[in-house]
């Protein structure tokens, strides 16, 4: 069980933690020396079985005290300090919101302190025993355990599944129930703590993956180009395949998820017929590789129509590729790079940007085995590769780069630069005009001149 104790007084927090742990060894007491401190133990270490506040502070620790409970649920409080102090600053609200709450006097130098300082807290751990606190606490196996990447649950309100948070390598607590309504900030509050990944159990992660790839392709099949939610519905559909097939590989239901996706996109740009009609109304909100790869699609899609491309096995490869092309990223916000010096790559640690590096190779694997596009690991080995031997991975000349590669890496380009902005023309200007200089030799021209004047909302 824990413990969180906020004191200001470092040498006293320290006596209190060491009488704590010499009665009971197994109670982990953390430390914070200030509220920004507390707050994020309080959000993500938790849960604690008992507050202890020192009122030794120039801080509003009553205020504190009121957001603990509101934050974390109602649990015991244990108040030290001076018996005057304690009087003056604890209110009757903070004073009573709990049953089990108590008073410790200082100095801790007393001799009653320890036996009652032991007292008190033994009657909270009482409390939270009885009221099975415990059991959202599980010592589990990790094996048991699949994670999720936290940002695909912004795009939904509820789940069908118990949702952890890895406290610990070996213990887990259910953050979040099954078929409980949750809301966005409940999750940007961990993904704040940087909390990248929520767990599920591992049978019911292949049960929801099913599941859920059933729904979109029903969806996907009923779905009109003018339904507003359309854009979402694609999105879902994405994140979805690309935990399917990070998870369990490509099997047959991944290949057929792929199609209807990707012929959901080629009918969406289909009846548009222009990328205006689909930026002005894209949820740019949702930024990271599902997004980025929708985007890449309908720009690749442009493109396409625009050059005169008739068939619709280009349509369909362009938009698989689009799919397929960051899904070994090991971080979201990767997606947004250009370049190995980009600041969306700066700052990640040396085995990150190693993953970086080898995503195109490491996607162009996956694309192998969607045999029905043959050659699409082509196109996705090769995505970031630039006609002037700028790129990575492997900088072939120009002459290499076919003009689909070119259709695809001004679109993919555009995407990463995109995804996640708020779009302007300004803005959109001044993403296209200076590929005429970046990505100007080969194919790549015609390409960019084409984007120039397609990437625009008026
Ligand atoms: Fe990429």
């Amino acid at each position: 069980m824990k413990i969180l104790l906020y004191s200001e007084q470092s040498e006293e927090s320290q006596v209190i933690k060491n009488m704590i742990t010499a009665f009971n060894s197994k109670i982990e007491v953390l430390i914070a020396m200030n509220i920004d401190q507390v707050m994020n133990y309080a959000t993500v270490d938790g849960p604690f079985a008992l507050y202890i506040l020192d009122f030794d502070t120039q801080a509003d620790i009553n205020a504190l005290g009121l957001n603990l409970v509101e934050m974390t649920g109602k649990r015991p409080l244990l108040f030290v300090g001076r018996e005057a102090i304690l009087n003056d600053l604890v209110s009757d609200d903070l004073f009573y919101s709990h049953p089990k709450n108590n008073k410790l006097l200082k100095p801790t130098s007393r001799n009653g302190f320890p036996s009652d300082l032991k007292e008190a807290v033994e009657t909270a751990l009482e409390w939270a025993k009885k009221e099975e606190f415990e059991e959202s606490i599980q010592e589990i196996d990790p094996q048991d355990f699949l994670p999720m990447k936290i940002r695909s649950f912004f795009l939904y309100e509820k789940f069908p599944f118990d949702l952890y948070l890895a406290i610990t390598t070996k213990s887990y607590i259910k953050i979040i129930s099954a078929e409980k309504p949750y809301t966005h900030a409940t999750l940007s509050k961990y993904a704040r703590k940087n909390v990248k990944y929520l767990y599920i159990k591992k049978d019911e992660q292949i049960k929801y993956l099913e599941e859920e790839t059933k729904k979109c392709m029903k969806a996907l099949k009923v779905a009109k180009p003018e339904d507003k939610g359309i854009y979402l519905l694609l999105l879902r559909s994405i994140t979805i395949l690309h935990q399917f097939i990070l998870a369990l590989g490509v099997t047959d239901t991944v290949l057929a998820f792929t199609n209807a996706i990707a012929e959901a996109i080629v009918q969406q740009y289909r009846s548009k017929q222009t990328l205006k009609a689909i930026l002005k109304v894209y949820p740019t909100f949702y930024q990271g590789i599902a997004s980025k790869s929708l985007l890449t699609a309908f720009l690749a899609q442009a493109f396409a129509w625009k050059i005169g491309w008739e068939s619709n096995t280009t349509k369909m490869k362009l938009a698989v590729s689009a799919i397929l092309q960051d899904i070994t990223l090991p971080e979201e916000t990767m997606a947004k790079a250009n370049s190995l010096k980009s600041d969306y790559i700066k700052g990640h640690d040396a085995r990150a940007i190693e993953e970086y590096k080898s995503h195109p190779v490491k996607a162009a694997e996956f694309a192998k085995q969607f045999t029905n596009f043959p050659d699409i690991d082509y196109i996705i080995e090769a995505h970031h590769e630039l006609p002037n031997r700028k790129g990575f991975p492997n900088r072939p000349s120009s002459s290499k780069l076919t003009q689909i590669c070119a259709v695809f890496n001004v679109a993919q380009h555009i995407a990463a630069e995109i995804d996640g902005e708020k779009l302007s023309d300004i803005f959109l200007q001044k993403i296209t005009k200076p590929m005429a200089k970046t990505h100007s030799g080969g194919f790549f021209r015609d390409v960019v001149t084409i984007a120039i004047s397609e990437v625009r909302l008026k």
